[in-house]
C-alpha cells in the first residue's frame, strides 16, 4: 500500500491533492491493464517508457514527487482537496480531479456482433409536449431485465487498480450471492459482506462484449455503491489506451455525492476553456485541465463535476437513484444526469431528445476534440473496487462533497484496506442496482 510506506513529506503533498491520486489511479488502472495482456517483456517496456515519461505507477517515493510535480503543472486550478484534518471543503476541488477511470479492457473489443444484441423496434412516437414528435434515436442494445447480464463479460483476474478486490466470474458471483436479478427485475451487482477477511472482498467488473463508436448510451440506476472504502464506475474506453479514449461517465470515491465525469485522451485533445458555463455544461467545475491527453496532463484528464448532490453514492440513492445519457455525435461527447423524478418523459418513453434536455453536466465540445479521431470502438463498463489508487489514497482526504470529514475520521480506521478487511457489513450499501443499460444511434449521420 502505497500511503502508510510513504514518508510524511510526501505523503503530505499526496493527501494535498485527491487529482494527484486520482490521476495515478486513472494511468495504473490503464497501465496495467494493458499489460497485462502483454508479453512479459512489452510489459517492461511499457513500464520503462512510462518511466520515462514521469509515468510509471506506484510503488517508489520518486513518482509521488513527480505527480505532485504534474499536479503543480497541470494546475488549472483551483483549489485542491483540503489534506488531512482540514476539511473546510470548498467542495470545488478542482483538484480532486480525474476521476479514476479505469482499466483499459480494450482486448475485449469485438466490433461483430454480439448473439445477445438485441434488436430494438425502432423510433416510437415521443411524448414531449410541444417537442417533436419523432425521436432520432433508435434503440440497438438493451440490457434489462433477466436477461441483463448476457452480453457482459465478467473480468475475474486481479484488479489493475491494486483495489482490495478480488473480481469474481459470473458463476462464482452467482454463488456468492453478489449478483442477481432482483424482484424488481433489476440487476444487482454487490460487494462481500462477510464481517472479516484476511485480505481482500469479492467484487464484479463487468464488460460489454458488444463496441460501439457513437450513439447514445442511456443507463438507469436506482442504487450505486458509496461509502467509505468504495470506488466504483460506469465508464467506457477503447483500444490502445489511451489512443482508444475513455469516457468516465459516473465516478468518485468514499462518500463523494458529486459524479465527476471525464475523458482521458492521447494527444491533441483539449478543451477551449475551463469555464463550464462557456463550455455548454452545469459542472460547478472542470477538474481536470484543459488538456484532456494522458501523457500531457499527468493524466489528469479533462473532468467535470456535477452540481447536483443527488448525482452520486449516499445521494443518488436517497432519492432513487437516477438516469445518466452520454451522448457521443458530431457535436462532441456531453454527459447529461436526472436525478429521479425529473427524468424526461421521451427517455421512460424509449424515444430518447436530447435536444429537448437543457445543459448537459458535461460536455466536451468536437472543435478541440475531434469526437471520431480520439475516440472509438468503446466498450462499457461497471465495476467497484475498494480502496486502490483512488479511495485508498483518497483516505484521509476531505473536503470533497458528501466527504466533509476523512473516512479515517468517520471510520476510525487508520488506512482503508484495514476497514475492508475487518468491516465487512460497511459494505451492504456497495452495490450497483441498475433498471437498464440502453444503447441508441441514428440513421442519420452521428
Ligand atoms: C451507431 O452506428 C454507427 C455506424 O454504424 C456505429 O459505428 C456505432 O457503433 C453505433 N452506435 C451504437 C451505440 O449503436
Amino acid at each position: 500500500m502505497l500511503v502508510p510506506s510513504t514518508p510524511l513529506p510526501l505523503l503530505l503533498l499526496l493527501l494535498a491533492s485527491d487529482g494527484v491520486s486520482a490521476k495515478k489511479s486513472t494511468l495504473v488502472r490503464r497501465t496495467s491493464d494493458f499489460a497485462r495482456r502483454q508479453t512479459t517483456n512489452l510489459a517492461r517496456d511499457l513500464r520503462v517508457a512510462l518511466a520515462g515519461v514521469g509515468l510509471l505507477p506506484r510503488s517508489d517515493s520518486a513518482q509521488h514527487v513527480i505527480y505532485c510535480k504534474n499536479s503543480a503543472q497541470g494546475a488549472l486550478g483551483s483549489s485542491s482537496a483540503s489534506g488531512a484534518s482540514g476539511a473546510s471543503g470548498s467542495g470545488s476541488a478542482s483538484g480532486s480531479g480525474s476521476s479514476g477511470g479505469s482499466g483499459t479492457k480494450s482486448g475485449s473489443v469485438s466490433s461483430g456482433h454480439s448473439s445477445s444484441t438485441k434488436k430494438a423496434s425502432g423510433t416510437t412516437t415521443g411524448t414531449g409536449a410541444g417537442a417533436t414528435a419523432t425521436s432520432a434515436w433508435h434503440l440497438t442494445q438493451n440490457y434489462a431485465g433477466s436477461s441483463f447480464f448476457d452480453g457482459w463479460d465478467f473480468w475475474d483476474t486481479s484488479d489493475p487498480t491494486h483495489g482490495t478486490v478480488d473480481y469474481v466470474s459470473q458463476t462464482d458471483g452467482q454463488n456468492a450471492g453478489l449478483i442477481e436479478i432482483n424482484s424488481a427485475g433489476n440487476a444487482i451487482m454487490r460487494v462481500e459482506t462477510t464481517p472479516t477477511v484476511a485480505s481482500v472482498r469479492k467484487s464484479i467488473r463487468i464488460t460489454t462484449q458488444k463496441s460501439f463508436t457513437g450513439g447514445l448510451v442511456i443507463m438507469d440506476a436506482v442504487h450505486m455503491p458509496t461509502g467509505c472504502a468504495t470506488w466504483p464506475a460506469f465508464w467506457s474506453n477503447g483500444p490502445n489506451w489511451p489512443i482508444g479514449g475513455e469516457i468516465d461517465i459516473v465516478e468518485g470515491v468514499n462518500d463523494y455525492t458529486n459524479n465527476q465525469a471525464t475523458i482521458h485522451t492521447g494527444p491533441g485533445c483539449s478543451l477551449p476553456t475551463d469555464n463550464p458555463a462557456q463550455l455548454g455544461a452545469s459542472a460547478s467545475a472542470v477538474t481536470g485541465g484543459t488538456d484532456c491527453a494522458a501523457a500531457t496532463s499527468g493524466n489528469a484528464g479533462c473532468g467535470m463535476r456535477s452540481p447536483s448532490s443527488q448525482s452520486f453514492g449516499a445521494g443518488f440513492n436517497s432519492n432513487g437513484g437516477g438516469v445518466y445519457a452520454m451522448k457521443w455525435d458530431s457535436s462532441g461527447i456531453s454527459v447529461y444526469f436526472f436525478a429521479r423524478g425529473t427524468v424526461p418523459d421521451d427517455i421512460g418513453a424509449g424515444a430518447p431528445q436530447p435536444t429537448t434536455w437543457g445543459l448537459p453536466m458535461a460536455h466536451w465540445p468536437a472543435n478541440d476534440c475531434d469526437p471520431w479521431k480520439y475516440f472509438y470502438t468503446h466498450v462499457a463498463i461497471f465495476d467497484t473496487t475498494l480502496c486502490g489508487d483512488w479511495a485508498g489514497s483518497a483516505w484521509t482526504g476531505s473536503g470533497i462533497p458528501g466527504q466533509e470529514q476523512s473516512c479515517a475520521t468517520r471510520t476510525g480506521y487508520p488506512t482503508c484496506e484495514a476497514f475492508v478487511q475487518g468491516s465487512g457489513a460497511s459494505f451492504a450499501d456497495a452495490y450497483w442496482e441498475v433498471k437498464s443499460v440502453k444503447f441508441y444511434n441514428t440513421t442519420a449521420p452521428l
